[in-house]
């Protein structure tokens, strides 16, 4: 079977939202080309072990299993990220919490930046690669994500301090932490699904950890924000982003912890309060 045969009759059977594209990026994958080669050389015979190969990640897909996990990578903020089953992976809409965050940096000077719950360090190595002179720490609950996170600071070639731990918490073990309590940003993705959103089947692939957030999605962000006021932390600002529903909740829950912030909520493209600014 050629190339052009092969993306033409796989892409007809598979059900994803894009069918073309993903056979292209797993046949892309099997033959270590570039997705282009495929269209470069659409007569090219597959080897029956390519075939083989082929097919085996193809039934993959099939069953509903993420395309950037069988790749084994995605793409965020213009960057390569390694992604396994012990991260959630990045999301296009998680890019609007970097691009705010940005924004920010553009009109203040920023020394550190502390992002909570770290996953493949898309956002903060994202940041890093954007703001040279700041310096960079991050947490996760989970051993297993920071792996991931410190794979990737390292292919970026940035520095950054990974602490695993709950939250803000493991900041208070560091030696400058009365340095940081006010020299700083806050960044955080924290898991903000219902627990019955979970219902939803292309969820089952990745980490429950880092999606779910109780039966009303807000326990870390209700954590993340008592463990500010317990800390005594004065973070510059802080950007978060949130369910689409959750952004009257979170605001109430920031007015309480920092009440002489200013808090904004940004929409996302459709519509919905997607990242909440929290600014002195
Ligand atoms: C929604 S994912 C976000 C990952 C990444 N920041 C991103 O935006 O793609 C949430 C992350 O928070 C981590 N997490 C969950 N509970 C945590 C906790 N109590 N303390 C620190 N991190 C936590 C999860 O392991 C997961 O990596």
């Amino acid at each position: 079977m050629t190339i052009a045969q092969t993306i033409s009759k796989y892409s007809k059977l598979l059900k994803s939202s894009s069918p073309l594209l993903d056979t292209e990026l797993l046949l892309a994958f099997t033959l270590n080309k570039p997705k282009e080669y495929l269209y470069t050389y659409p007569e090219k015979k597959l080897t029956t072990s390519q075939l083989l190969k082929f097919k085996k990640l193809y039934r993959r897909r099939l069953k509903g299993e993420p395309i950037a996990y069988i790749l084994g990578h995605k793409e965020f903020f213009g960057l390569d990220f390694k992604v396994n089953k012990d991260i959630l992976i990045p999301r296009p809409e998680t890019e609007q919490l970097v691009e705010e965050t940005l924004r920010f940096t553009k009109s203040n000077k920023i020394l550190s930046v502390v992002e909570v719950g770290v996953g493949s360090g898309a956002v903060i190595i994202s940041l890093a690669k954007k703001l040279p002179r700041a310096e960079f720490i991050a947490t996760d609950i989970s051993t297993k994500a920071l792996s991931v996170a410190k794979y990737n600071a390292k292919k970026h070639k940035v520095k950054i301090h990974f602490l695993l731990g709950n939250l803000l918490k493991p900041l208070t073990e560091i030696t400058d932490f009365q340095f940081l309590i006010s020299n700083f940003i806050l960044v955080a993705n924290l898991p903000y699904l219902e627990t019955k959103q979970l219902n939803n089947p292309q969820l089952n692939y990745e980490p429950k950890t880092a999606l779910i957030g109780g039966p009303d999605g807000l326990k870390y962000y209700r954590e993340f924000f008592h463990q500010i006021q317990k800390y005594k932390l004065q973070p510059q600002a802080i950007f978060l982003e949130i369910g689409y529903n959750q952004g009257a909740k979170i605001t109430k829950l920031a007015k309480l912890a920092l009440p002489r912030y200013k808090i904004t909520a940004k929409k996302d493209l459709c519509g919905f309060d997607r990242i909440i600014i929290i600014t002195k």
